[in-house]
């Protein structure tokens, strides 16, 4: 017999059962259903709604459900449908007839919400600690390569050479704004929805700002059909959780190009690579082509989402069963993804000299030269155009720029001097952006200082 089935006259179809539960996936919220029962029980008897007896019967009978489902002893079925029924039907079973006092002024669909907002939060905890992991990794490759000079790209083109220091960085802040939206979307979560029944709230003279005290949140929902309808805090973390996958994806692009023959600017540690079963020579970064990949899924989920709950009506649909598994994907795939970005950052090998190399071998001091005519007195549309006749004659002779003799550089104009070899050579370069947030050591020191007093406030 269902819990609902007084008003059924025949069993349901048994296709509906495994159609409709949902047990299978939401088992992941029994922690948070029973922590959310015993705050409600306790409720109930502070109101005075059911007896001190009943409730502490209640309450004993919860933990022992919950140390079975733990312990893995407890039955949960698709007959019972979801987390919900399942735990009522463990705490009868438990302490009899009086376990049926506990759903007293309460509906699951309040009771679902509360459980989202409860996994939500801890996921938000553990997601933000690990972006900090992955910053912090970051920021120590940083501090290891403040001489690493590579080259800058715009359309995948050399442009201007950049410290490797500053490059992580660059990600360093990406992650910080990640990490910012998430806390901010702490304030969204944190209430407390318990209280607004099925739809319009109880005839019992519950406490709800007491529930939602023993459960840590800020504060309760505001109105009952939006608290039971309302899945914005799914979407919003979704939506974060896809920014967050795309700034990962574009760190991955980079590493597995900077790991090919081609770039040949890092290796990544053996121990998070991996080998081909026929090329016995391949060493392929997996898990930074899978962390890309995974992109994908996370997307989707918000997509999903969103269009779950584009059509529905308040207040409560089934449909909004649906807002699960796409969650849970995505907690599970960003944690593991962050799990392993911070070691495999950490551990990888910057090739310094490589780097070095190829930044001697492109025209990316291009734009110095003009600077420096510039600063001798031509106008920059001027030296612009005697720098592009200068990387021509390079380029036709099979050269570049600091391999130039002054007398050439002469032929082009009379300004430069012999201090034009200094000036060219890619620490110089880097140097001369001494501007906030420039490249310059010194900035990126900056950088480095403004990150760790953002790491304090985390
Ligand atoms: N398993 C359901 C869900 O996840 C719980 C709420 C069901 N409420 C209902 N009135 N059928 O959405």
């Amino acid at each position: 017999m269902k819990l609902w089935g007084g008003r059924f006259t025949k069993p349901t179809n048994q296709l509906v059962d495994e159609f409709n539960a949902s047990i299978h996936f939401d088992k992941k919220l029994a922690k948070h259903d029973i922590s959310g029962s015993l705050a409600h029980v306790s409720m109930l008897k502070k109101c005075a709604i059911i007896s001190e007896e009943d409730a502490d019967t209640i309450t004993e009978g919860l933990k022992k459900v919950a140390e079975k489902i733990e312990k893995g002893e407890a039955e949960l079925s698709e007959e019972h449908e979801d987390i919900h029924m399942n735990v009522e039907k463990l705490l009868t079973d438990e302490v009899g007839a009086v376990g049926g006092r506990l759903h007293t002024g309460r509906s699951r669909n309040d009771q679902v919400a509360l459980d989202m907002r409860l996994y939500l939060r801890q996921a938000l905890v553990e997601i933000t600690g690990l972006l900090l992991d992955v910053q912090r990794s970051l920021t120590s490759q940083a501090e290891a390569n403040m001489e690493t000079v590579l080259p800058g790209y715009t359309h995948l083109q050399r442009a201007q050479p950049v410290l490797f220091a500053h490059h992580m960085m660059a990600y360093v802040f990406m992650f910080q704004r990640d990490v910012e939206r998430l806390k901010d979307s702490w304030k969204r979560v944190n209430k407390s929805p318990l209280g607004a029944g099925a739809l319009a709230g109880t005839t019992f003279p519950i406490d709800r700002e007491y529930v939602a005290e023993q459960l840590g949140f800020d504060g309760i929902t505001e109105n009952s059909l939006d608290s039971v309808s309302d899945r914005d805090f799914v979407v919003e973390f979704l939506s974060n959780a896809s920014m967050i996958s795309m700034h990962l994806s574009r760190l991955c692009e980079e590493l597995i190009q900077w790991s090919s023959a081609e770039f040949n600017f890092i290796e990544l540690d053996d121990a998070f690579s991996t080998g081909s079963s026929m090329m016995p020579q391949k060493k392929n970064p997996d898990i930074a082509e899978l962390v890309r990949g995974k992109t994908g899924r996370v997307y989707g989920h918000l997509t999903g989402m969103l269009t779950t709950l584009k059509g529905l009506p308040l207040a409560y649909n089934k449909d909004m069963q649906e807002d699960k598994e796409g969650m849970f994907d995505t907690v599970e795939t960003l944690k593991g993804a962050l799990g392993l970005f911070a070691p495999m950052l950490e551990t990888m090998q910057v090739k310094d000299q490589e780097m070095y190399q190829a930044v001697r071998s492109d025209f990316s001091n291009a734009t110095d030269l003009a600077d420096y005519l510039v600063g001798k007195g031509m106008p920059f549309r001027e030296s612009h155009a005697v720098v592009g006749q200068v990387v021509l004659h390079c380029i036709n002779q099979g050269k570049y720029l600091l391999d130039m003799s002054l007398d050439e550089f002469q032929e082009f104009s009379n300004l430069i001097e012999e201090d034009i070899f200094d000036v060219l050579k890619p620490e110089t370069v880097v140097n001369a952006r001494n501007v906030a947030g420039g490249t310059a050591k010194n900035r990126v020191e900056e950088q480095l200082n403004k990150a760790s007093q953002l790491y304090g406030e985390t």
